[in-house]
């Protein structure tokens, strides 16, 4: 059974942005330059963006934290994203979700100029997606291509199940591992909470991508031996075991499935550092596409 290490695979990509980043810099060139705007301060999602702004650092990249109490009207905030939409310093540019319940979370992602749109959760580039045009993949389907694509995983003529159909994850996944793609060409099935006999159409697959968000829900019963794994859920359970209190589970029984699969996704260390990997990786693709 081979790991897939996204720990490792995400720093060895950090790696190559920051010498192409040393590069752009070696010609007296702009490095790209990241913002991102944190309504509120809500502990996980500060955790999480300080990360992808101390990632910024790593590589060499300019970054901006805009830090905006969480009484911010939508109209405050919809004033923000126009004066990052228009400021030439900005090569591209996140707001941090959740976002409070006062604000409607659709409008502000509408608002963002889509050629700065780094999360890829604009519909303009939800919809370049779909039809495979150039766009920005958004973090996590874009981190699992990324992936499967070092690992040499073969997806081509072969069956994915996917199970989940969030917007951000399962859906994006499904439309693009059907594509004609270098990661891509696989016959791809869509599975949710109204699929009837999941272990049916599990058991048929070569790879599952499991995006559905209940704790160890995928067992290795209901998997064929060699089958890939691709665990996308991250629960914090509750374990007195451990000094703070819980440990982090997947969507897959990690235990069960390591005498099924040929490789699988370990959480934490699989899918989920891979994501702020590809968050840089978009935002150097905005440079460049700025540039042109
Ligand atoms: N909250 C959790 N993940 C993400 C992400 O990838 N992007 C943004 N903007 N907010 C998030």
């Amino acid at each position: 059974m081979i790991l897939l290490d996204g720990k490792k695979t995400s720093a060895d990509i950090k790696e190559e942005i920051a010498l192409e980043v040393a590069e752009l810099k070696k010609q007296d060139k702009k490095a790209p330059h990241l913002a991102a705007v944190i309504v509120g301060s809500d502990g996980a999602s500060l955790t999480y963006v300080n990360a992808k702004v101390k990632a910024c650092e790593r590589v060499g990249f300019e970054s901006s934290l805009i830090r905006l109490p969480k009484e911010t009207t939508e109209e405050e905030l919809l004033n923000e994203i126009a004066i990052l939409n228009i400021d030439k310093d900005i090569n591209g540019f996140i707001v941090q979700l959740p976002l409070p319940d006062h604000i409607d979370e659709q409008k502000i992602l509408m608002a963002i100029d889509p050629e700065k749109d780094v999360d890829g959760f604009h519909p303009m580039n939800v919809g370049k997606l779909a039809l495979n045009l150039p766009t920005f993949i958004s973090a996590t389907p874009f981190g699992i291509l990324e992936l499967l694509e070092r690992y040499n995983i073969e997806t081509s003529g072969k069956d994915v199940v996917v199970i989940g159909r969030s917007h951000i994850v399962g859906s994006p996944m499904s439309i693009l591992l059907a594509q004609k793609r270098k990661v891509g060409n696989a016959t791809v099935t869509l599975t949710h909470s109204r699929t009837k006999n999941l272990s049916e159409v599990t058991k048929k697959a070569d790879i599952i991508i499991a995006a559905l968000g209940i704790p160890e829900f995928l067992k290795g019963d209901m998997v064929k031996k060699g089958v890939v794994i691709i665990d996308v859920g991250i629960t914090r359970v509750a374990d007195s075991s451990k000094k703070n209190g819980f440990r982090l589970v997947g969507d897959v029984d990690f235990n069960e499935m390591s005498e099924k699969a040929s490789h699988i996704t370990p959480v934490p260390g699989g899918v989920g550092p891979m994501t702020i990997a590809m968050l840089l990786k978009n935002t150097l693709l905005a440079l460049y596409r700025q540039e042109n």
